[in-house]
């Protein structure tokens, strides 16, 4: 017999698997020989920074107005959103110059290799803080199960990470 899926476990799995497959792409790019041949750093580059804006785009502009929306918010937690956008943005910016210096028409490993490392610097401390608000006793606080269940399907797919 299948045991019943909780929505609030399932959203933290994945928000924890999402998290620590875009520190491997940093911590790659950031552990990167200085003298790698350039193509595949450039590639590594824009995957990484690419897959970060993505992910934070589906939180500030997916999950977090969805929780705002259908959740049952204390001042705490609207708190907790905010601040979690406002690092979203910081980390933006440097993704961006990621970004940029990756497509440049001539491209430095030696700059990509230090964004790249500043990024991972700078996301571990929101990513903890994230998993942390978003644990499944504070969640199950902030929204219904079904009304996860149904962000999540607005969202396009499962619960989102
Ligand atoms: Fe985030
Ligand atoms: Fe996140």
């Amino acid at each position: 017999m299948d045991t019943p899926h909780d929505p609030y476990a399932d959203h933290h799995a994945g928000l924890l698997h999402v998290h620590r497959e875009l520190l491997a792409l940093f911590d790659t790019l950031r552990a990167t020989w200085e003298h790698m041949p350039l193509k595949p750093t450039v590639e590594l580059a824009l995957g990484a920074g690419n897959a970060l804006l993505g992910h934070h785009h589906r939180e500030s502009e997916g999950l977090f107005p969805g929780l705002r929306r259908y959740g049952r918010l204390r001042s705490a937690d609207v708190a907790f959103l905010d601040a979690r956008d406002t690092e979203h943005r910081a980390l933006h910016g440097l993704c961006v110059r990621l970004l940029d210096s990756a497509r440049a028409p001539h491209p430095k490993v030696s700059e990509l290799v230090l964004l790249g490392g500043q990024l991972a610097d700078a996301m571990r401390p929101h990513f903890a803080d994230e998993e942390a608000g978003l644990a499944p006793e504070r969640l199950r606080l902030m929204i219904a199960p079904d009304a996860l269940v149904e962000l999540g399907r607005t969202l396009g797919g499962p619960p989102p990470p």
